[in-house]
């Protein structure tokens, strides 16, 4: 495979193997981090690593330092750095329009990537699509089309899930509390209920050996502790949630919940919005998560990978559900041109490397050689995951399943200081997130390096 330099000649790939050349940061990686805590906010950063180059599931730091990302940029770029298709397509179209108000004139690009989003993904109804820029934007789109369409003020959440930081979306949030530090009061009517988490949950319930108490639990709660004593059903506009949750651990729910909920949510006219922001497009060796689950949503809140790294948000949602007129709801940039061509070029390459297959394989694979770890280190409580949405956690007691947050932490530095880029996730966990296209070879190399960072922790 070829990569792009800077002066945008191609050149050979050089990048097949970890190479960590200097102490890490290195003396250019120190600099920019230098520069970035006097010029920019407080933010979320996590490891000193300063990217330059990237090329598959390869990254080089600005110190020449090469890393292999099992962090995707939060599964973003699911078909590796730079992929080369992809890229070619953007500089074609950066060469003729960029940007062209979407939202008051008409362009090609637009109109074919929201047609293949209608395509890919789940049920066979007539669909239609809002562009924005972002997860959160997405989510508050999806909103905002639920509310005007049921009438109905109020939604339902999950504690663990989350939507994104505007202040809509935030109102979902519930994954930190931090994330909402000194920000209350949230948007009004949403009420939080227990995700059916198989590893931890309030109803101390083990769930990956009692599934349908843990499923049934959770919908009791939502009939007896919210329909019958805070909020009629009738009043629920849309029940907002992940098949998988994210940031909130990589948390799995029983198989047949997200048909249940589907049930109740149909039962009471109550709108299910997915919000695949993570999961979708191929990261669990299906299009979607929610198609592990058999349930085709009226409403998918999409963003990250859907255009490889150029800022794009989608709202998918059943035609009906368009909105009632013109005005509604709109914004600059949602389906810019460079975003509509990578979006489609980004279904096309998936398409043509069998991506998502190739997902399901590799991520089976991972998922055997990280449950050998965690017969070989009992720090490592959990192992779970779909495809290639895969995440350990750490525990002090594997029987009592305490987290070990300092541990985690500990595994996810070592990784980088020895080549492997990973992302903490939830209270006690991290995510394996390459890109869909990963082999075997490389997924070796991530547990191998892992296994060493994990060693080098105790
Ligand atoms: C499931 C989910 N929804 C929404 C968001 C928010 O997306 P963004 O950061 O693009 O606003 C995220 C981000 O991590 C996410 O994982």
């Amino acid at each position: 495979m070829d990569t792009l330099t800077e002066a945008g000649k191609v050149e050979p790939n050089r990048m097949t193997r970890i190479s960590i050349k200097t102490e890490l940061p290195g003396p250019e990686a120190r600099k920019v981090i230098e520069m970035d805590k006097k010029y920019l906010v407080t933010s979320t950063k996590s490891l000193p690593v300063v990217g330059k180059r990237g090329s598959g599931v390869f990254v080089e730091d600005v110190d020449g330092n090469v890393f292999l990302d099992f962090a995707s940029g939060i599964s973003v770029t699911n078909m590796g750095h730079v992929h080369p298709y992809i890229t070619e397509k953007v500089q074609q179209q950066l060469k003729l329009l960029w940007h062209f108000a979407g939202t008051d004139y008409y362009y090609r690009e637009q109109v074919d990537a929201a047609k293949l989003l209608t395509e890919v993904t789940p049920g066979k109804f007539d669909k239609k699509v809002f562009f924005s820029n972002s997860g959160t934007e997405a989510n508050e789109a999806s909103l905002k089309l639920a509310k005007i369409h049921r009438g109905r003020q109020q939604f339902i959440a999950f504690i663990g899930g989350f939507h994104g930081r505007t202040q809509g979306s935030l109102a979902f949030t519930a994954s930190k509390s931090t994330q909402h530090k000194g920000l209350f009061p949230w948007m009004g009517g949403v009420t939080h209920v227990p995700f059916p988490n198989p590893y931890r949950n309030p109803f101390g319930i083990d769930g990956y050996e009692s599934p349908d108490e843990l499923t049934n639990r959770v919908l009791d709660y939502i009939e007896t502790y919210v329909f019958k004593m805070q909020v009629p059903p009738e009043d629920i506009a849309a029940f907002l949630v992940e098949p998988i949750q994210g940031e909130g651990g990589y948390i799995v729910p029983p198989m047949n919940f997200h048909k249940k909920l589907k049930k109740l949510a149909e039962e009471n006219g109550i709108i299910t919005i997915m919000d695949e922001v993570q999961s979708g497009f191929g990261r669990t060796g299906k299009m979607f998560a929610s198609e592990h689950f058999g349930v085709e949503p009226e409403i998918m809140s999409l963003a990250k990978s859907i255009a490889s790294g150029i800022p794009m948000g989608a709202s998918v949602v059943k035609a009906d559900l368009d909105f009632p007129q013109q005005g509604l709801h709109s914004n600059t940039f949602g389906g810019n041109l460079l975003a509509s061509v990578a979006c489609v070029a980004t279904i096309e390459a998936m398409k043509k490397e069998r991506a998502v297959e190739n997902a399901k394989i590799q991520g089976e694979y991972m998922k055997k050689r990280l449950n050998e770890l965690k017969e070989k280190y009992p720090q490592i409580g959990d192992v779970r995951g779909i495809g290639l949405m895969l995440a350990i956690d750490f525990v002090k007691d594997q029987r009592t399943r305490e987290p070990d947050a300092k541990l985690r932490d500990n595994v996810e530095m070592a990784s980088y200081r020895n080549g492997l880029l990973l992302l903490s996730t939830g209270v006690s966990a991290i995510r394996l997130i390459p890109a869909l296209n990963v082999n075997k070879i490389q997924v070796e190399m991530g547990i191998e390096t892992l296994e060493k960072a994990i060693k080098q922790s105790l």
